[in-house]
C-alpha cells in the first residue's frame, strides 16, 4: 500500500510535465504560479572571458570562498579555496551575525592567501536562495529555505548587506560584480566550455534549475522549481512538511532533495513498524543512500549504521524493510527530478530535435551512483529512445566557478 503510493505512473508523469509547462508560462508572464521563474540578468558566456576573481558561495551545508582564474578557451582554475562549516547559530541568528561571519571569513581568506592590499578585487557572490533582481549585482531575498532563518533579512538586498559587513571589517577594495544562484553557476560553468549546455540543475541539500530563455534574449532564468506544487503527496510528505520551518512551501524540494529524504524514510519506517528507534531528522540522506546500497550479507551494513546512531540493529526482516523504504523514497525523488528535467528541455526544444547537455551538481547526483542510474532510467521511461538526446554531466563547483564566470561577463559588458 505505502509502496504503491510512492510509485508515480507514466500518466501522472505526463501530467506533471504538462503542469510544469503551464506553471513556467504563468511564472514568466507574472501570473500566479508556484514557479517563480526569476529573471537573473546573467547572460551566457562565450568561453573566452578571462581574469581573476573571488567567489563566495552560500546556500548549503558549507560556506566557501574561492579564488578563481578564468583562462579563456573554456579553462577555469581554482588556485585557492576554503570551506567554512556553518553552525546552526550562524544561519538562524541575526542578520549581523550571518553577514559578519561572511565578511570575517573573507578577511581571513584574503590574508591567508595574500590577496588584496591595494588592488581592486572583483567578486562573484553565489547566494542560493530565491531573490528578486533588478540587475546583475543586487537581489532582494524573497524567502529563506533549507534550514536558514537569519532574522531581518527577507525583503533586504543581500548585496548591500554583504557590502555593509565588508566596510565594517575595513575591506574597501572589493566590488561585488555579480549575484547569482547556484543553478546559474552550474549552467554557466558547463556552458563556458560546452555551448550545447542549456540547463543547470542542483540536486543536493535543496533542488532547483536554471536555463537560458530564448524569449528574453537568452537571459538565464532561475526557475526555483523546488516550490513546484502540482505533485501527488502522500500522508508522509504532509507529516514531514508540518515539522519544517516553511510548511506548505517547497513541495517538490521536500519530495526530492537531500535535506528531506532521510527524514521521510524515517517517518515511514517508524509508522510501518511502530518502532521509534530513531530521533526526528537524525536519519540523514547519507544514511538513506548507504541503506539503499547495502548489499552485505544479511544487511550487516544497515545494522552497523543503526549502531552508529545509537539504535538497536533490528531484525533482518526490519532491515530489509528499511532498505526497501529507502529505495522507494529515492526512486520517487529521481523520477520527479527526471520529469522536471524533461519538462524544461521540452520547453526549450519541444520536438527534441537536437542534443542537450544538462549540467548537474549536488550530493545526490555526485555521491550516489544508484541515484544517478535511477534518473537515467526515469529519463528513458519518459522519452524512450529520444532520451539519448539528453546527456547528464556532473559539473562540480559550479557555484564557485560560475560566480567568476558571471562576474566576468557582467564586468565586460
Ligand atoms: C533554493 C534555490 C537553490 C536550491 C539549490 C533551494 O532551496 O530556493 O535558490 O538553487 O535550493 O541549492
Amino acid at each position: 500500500m505505502v509502496e504503491k503510493s510512492f510509485r508515480i505512473s507514466p500518466e501522472t508523469i505526463n501530467k506533471i510535465i504538462k503542469d510544469f509547462h503551464s506553471e513556467m508560462s504563468a511564472g514568466l508572464s507574472g501570473r500566479k504560479s508556484s514557479l517563480a521563474m526569476i529573471p537573473t540578468f546573467a547572460s551566457m558566456p562565450t568561453g573566452s572571458e578571462t581574469g581573476r576573481f573571488i567567489a563566495l558561495d552560500l546556500g548549503g551545508t558549507n560556506f566557501r570562498i574561492l579564488e578563481i582564474t578564468l583562462g579563456g578557451r573554456g579553462r577555469i582554475s581554482i588556485p585557492a579555496q576554503h570551506r567554512f562549516r556553518l553552525k546552526t547559530r550562524d544561519i538562524t541568528g541575526t542578520q549581523k551575525q550571518l553577514f559578519g561571519f561572511i565578511a570575517a571569513s573573507l578577511k581571513r581568506f584574503m590574508l591567508a592567501n595574500k590577496i588584496g592590499a591595494g588592488e581592486k578585487i572583483l567578486l562573484g557572490f553565489t547566494f542560493s536562495f530565491p531573490v528578486r533582481q533588478t540587475n546583475i549585482s543586487n537581489g532582494i531575498l524573497l524567502s529563506w529555505n533549507k534550514g536558514f532563518s537569519a532574522k531581518n533579512t527577507v525583503g533586504k538586498d543581500v548585496v548591500q548587506l554583504v557590502n555593509k559587513a565588508l566596510k565594517r571589517k575595513g575591506l574597501h577594495n572589493i566590488k561585488i560584480a555579480a549575484l547569482i544562484n547556484d543553478t546559474i553557476g552550474t549552467l554557466v560553468t558547463k556552458r563556458y566550455s560546452d555551448p550545447g549546455c542549456d540547463l543547470g540543475v542542483i540536486l543536493g541539500t535543496g533542488t532547483n534549475a536554471a536555463y537560458p530563455e530564448k524569449k528574453m534574449g537568452e537571459m538565464a532564468i532561475n526557475i526555483e522549481w523546488g516550490n513546484f506544487n502540482r505533485l501527488p503527496r502522500t500522508i508522509y510528505d504532509r507529516k514531514m512538511d508540518a515539522t519544517t520551518p516553511n510548511p506548505g512551501r517547497q513541495t517538490l524540494e521536500k519530495m526530492v532533495s537531500g535535506m528531506y529524504l532521510g527524514e521521510l524514510a524515517r517517518l515511514i519506517f517508524s509508522d510501518m513498524t511502530n518502532k521509534k528507534i530513531l530521533k526526528p531528522w537524525e536519519f540523514t540522506t547519507t544514511h538513506l543512500s548507504l541503506a539503499e546500497s547495502d548489499i552485505s550479507r544479511r544487511l550487516g551494513g544497515i545494522a552497523r549504521l543503526l549502531k552508529g546512531l545509537g539504535a538497536p540493529s533490528l531484525t533482518y526482516a526490519d532491515r530489509l524493510l528499511m532498505k526497501r523504504i529507502c529505495g522507494m523514497v529515492s526512486a520517487r525523488s529521481a523520477q520527479i527530478s527526471a520529469a522536471a528535467i524533461v519538462a524544461v528541455i521540452l520547453r526549450i526544444d519541444p520536438g527534441l530535435k537536437r542534443g542537450h547537455t544538462v549540467a548537474i551538481d549536488g550530493s545526490l547526483f555526485e555521491k550516489w551512483p544508484k541515484y544517478r542510474s535511477h534518473i537515467k532510467s526515469s529519463l528513458v521511461a519518459i522519452l524512450k529512445e529520444k532520451a539519448r538526446k539528453i546527456s547528464l554531466a556532473l559539473t562540480q563547483d559550479g557555484s564557485g566557478k560560475g560566480a567568476a564566470v558571471v562576474a566576468a561577463t557582467a564586468s565586460n559588458s
